[in-house]
C-alpha cells in the first residue's frame, strides 16, 4: 500500500488488544511524531508511555479522579471504560509544553504542532497495521490525571491519550466527506 492509500484509508479504532507495537515499531511511531511541523523547532510535544497493567491502573485513576472532581462516570460508562482498557496494550499520554519564556510563537501554534505529532502517530500506527484512537476521556480535563502523569497545569496543556494495539474487529475505511463541501476557490478581485 502506498503512503497515500494508507492515509486515505486510515480510521480510528478504539477496540484493540495485544500485541501492541514492539520496540522497533514504537520507535517508528515516536520518530514519526518528531517529523511534525513545528514553528520555531520548539518540539512542544511530550509523551508518557503507559503499558499493560499500568493502562488498567490509569483507568482506575481516571474513574476515581472524575468522581473526586464531581464529574463521575455513570456505572455503565465506568464498566465499558474498564472493559476497553483491560485489552489495550499501550496508551500514549500527550501533553503540550507551554514554555512561557518563548513569546514569539503563540500557544495555539504549539498545540497545533502537538496535534500534528499525534496525527503522524495515528497515520503510522495505521500503516503498521495497528488500530489507534485519540481520546480526551480518561480524566483528561481533570486536574488530577495530568498531574499524576507529571504534567502540571502551569507548564503543560494536557491533550489526552492515544490508544494503540491490534484491531479486534476488521473495519474498512469509513465514508469521508466530499472535499468540495469544504473548499472554495479564492480569486483576487
Ligand atoms: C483531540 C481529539 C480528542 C478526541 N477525543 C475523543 C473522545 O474522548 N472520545 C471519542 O469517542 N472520540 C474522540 N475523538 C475522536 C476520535 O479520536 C476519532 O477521530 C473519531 O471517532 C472519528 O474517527 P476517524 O478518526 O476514523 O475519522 C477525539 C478526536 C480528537 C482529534
Amino acid at each position: 500500500m502506498t503512503i497515500i492509500d494508507s492515509i486515505l484509508q486510515r480510521r480510528s479504532m478504539k477496540m484493540v488488544q495485544g500485541p501492541g507495537p514492539n520496540a522497533e515499531q514504537l520507535d517508528t511511531l515516536l520518530r514519526a511524531a518528531m517529523c511534525a511541523p513545528d514553528h520555531g523547532r520548539l518540539r512542544p510535544w511530550r509523551f508518557k508511555l503507559i503499558c499493560d497493567a499500568d493502562v488498567v491502573a490509569l483507568g482506575e485513576l481516571a474513574i476515581a479522579a472524575n468522581e473526586r472532581a464531581g464529574t463521575p462516570l455513570t456505572e455503565q460508562k465506568a464498566a465499558s471504560t474498564r472493559a476497553w482498557l483491560a485489552k489495550v496494550p499501550l496508551l500514549i499520554a500527550v501533553a503540550c509544553h507551554l514554555d512561557h519564556s518563548n513569546e514569539k510563537i503563540p500557544e495555539e501554534e504549539r498545540l497545533l504542532a502537538c496535534g500534528a505529532a499525534v496525527t503522524n502517530i495515528l497515520n503510522v500506527a495505521h500503516a503498521l497495521g495497528f488500530g489507534a484512537f485519540w481520546s480526551t476521556g480518561l480524566g483528561t480535563y481533570t486536574d488530577e490525571v495530568p498531574e499524576a502523569l507529571g504534567f502540571d497545569a502551569l507548564d503543560y496543556r494536557f491533550m489526552g491519550f492515544v490508544s494503540i494495539g491490534t484491531p479486534i474487529h476488521k473495519l474498512g475505511a469509513p465514508e469521508r466527506p466530499d472535499p468540495a463541501e469544504f473548499v472554495q476557490q479564492w480569486h483576487a478581485s
